[in-house]
């Protein structure tokens, strides 16, 4: 996958001579706070959190603990940092292992951290389509000579993942399972809201028995930086200490926390909208009668449409530099990533609006149907 690769110099042209409509649905990280954040940023009571003294921050970690039904939160930099806190957290001794779907963000986009920086070994799982993973498989890999093999400790989930919202009967099951072997249970919910708008669960409900949480204000949200990881007091007491070793303990951290109030309280209930606007996408797709372009609609649930391109031809990296290209009357740049050779991924928030979506479409299926032309 390109994420991570700086944008040509065209794109910046575009962006900077508002000479193209530039819909970039790469991700939902790309989302910019909104006014009412930046003036609440601006206006935000601050103090220094690391003597626990900013009240925007203790008030946004009230909120997000209350929330999720949990005793406590702490704002952490980003969702990797919440992640490797509550892994080092769950597994206080050296030697522990933690088990996590194969396709997950704690597996695969985040430096192997448990073991890099936490002494913690990840033992991935095979994730089925819908996200889950069989019980049966994990019960094999759990660990029980003590003088040679490692501790097994936490069962690390996500929810949702690459856009699926993870079936809650499933998620009740892993706990059931986590508690009749003594594991830790832990969710990375950066998307936890979208699972909630999606299922129309509460989030507390979706996360009762997990116990840890963390949940990202910096992706579909929009704020510009955070995320809270929640969970008991004690929990939380050992996290903060890990936060201050990895260097997140941040000073006048309420004017990020700020953007944070705001996010729950505006962005939250648009997620639907994202929703909708993505589904829109991923349908427009399948009916445009291209056979090398299709998407799962029974998998898409939220923010973001995984194209398959199956061609002998082209790639779906083919497929996104072609989005990219403004030439000739199309004033229109679409922007995607090539999440695999046959993957392509296109990701809605709440500054993607109707009139941009509608665009896009114009501009995706006609670049679909372009390759296919070309083909023959
Ligand atoms: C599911 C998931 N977990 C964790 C993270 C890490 O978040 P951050 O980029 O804030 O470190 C991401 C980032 O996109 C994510 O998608």
């Amino acid at each position: 996958m390109s994420y991570g690769k700086k944008s040509d110099k065209s794109v910046q042209e575009h962006i900077r001579n508002k000479s193209a409509l530039v819909v970039d649905m790469r991700s939902d990280t790309v989302s910019k706070p909104s006014p009412a954040m930046r003036r609440a940023m601006a206006e935000a009571e601050v103090g220094d959190d690391v003597y626990g003294e900013d009240p925007t921050v203790n008030s946004l970690q009230e909120r997000a603990a209350k929330l999720l039904g949990k005793e406590a939160a702490i704002f952490v930099t980003s969702g990797t940092m919440g992640n490797l806190i509550a892994v080092m957290a769950h597994c206080d001794k050296r030697g522990c292992e933690i088990y996590c779907g194969e396709d997950s963000h704690i597996v695969l986009h985040e430096q192997g951290g448990a073991a890099q920086l936490g002494g913690v070994t990840v033992c991935p799982i095979q994730n089925n389509p819908d996200g889950t993973f069989d019980l049966a498989r994990l019960s094999k890999k759990l660990k029980h000579d003590r003088s040679h093999e490692p501790i097994s400790r936490l069962v690390a989930c996500e929810n949702t993942l690459n856009g699926k919202v993870v079936p809650q009967s499933w998620l009740d099951d892993v706990a059931a399972f986590a508690k009749q072997h003594q594991l830790k249970l832990h969710l990375d919910g950066a998307r936890l809201w979208n699972a909630s708008v999606a299922s129309g669960l509460p989030a507390a409900r979706i996360v009762r028995d997990f116990d840890s949480v963390t949940f990202c204000l910096s992706k579909g949200l929009g704020a510009p930086a955070g995320s809270l990881l929640c969970g008991s007091k004690i929990f939380i007491e050992a996290a903060r200490r890990l936060r201050k070793v990895l260097g997140g303990g941040m000073r006048q951290s309420g004017i990020l926390a700020a953007a944070g109030h705001v996010a729950i309280d505006e962005i939250v209930p648009l997620l639907k909208e994202d929703h909708r606007r993505a589904r829109k996408i991923a349908e427009a797709v399948n009916e445009a009668g291209c056979k090398s372009f299709k998407v799962d609609l029974k998998l898409t649930h939220t923010n973001m449409v995984l194209v398959k391109v199956e061609s002998d031809k082209f790639d779906a990296e083919n497929f996104v530099a072609k989005l990219e290209n403004v030439n000739g009357d199309e004033k229109v740049m679409v922007r995607a990533l090539a999440l695999e050779k046959q993957l392509a991924r296109f990701v809605t928030y709440y500054e993607i609006t109707d009139e941009m979506t509608d665009a896009a479409i114009v501009k995706i299926l006609r670049v679909m149907k372009d390759l296919e032309g070309n083909q023959s």
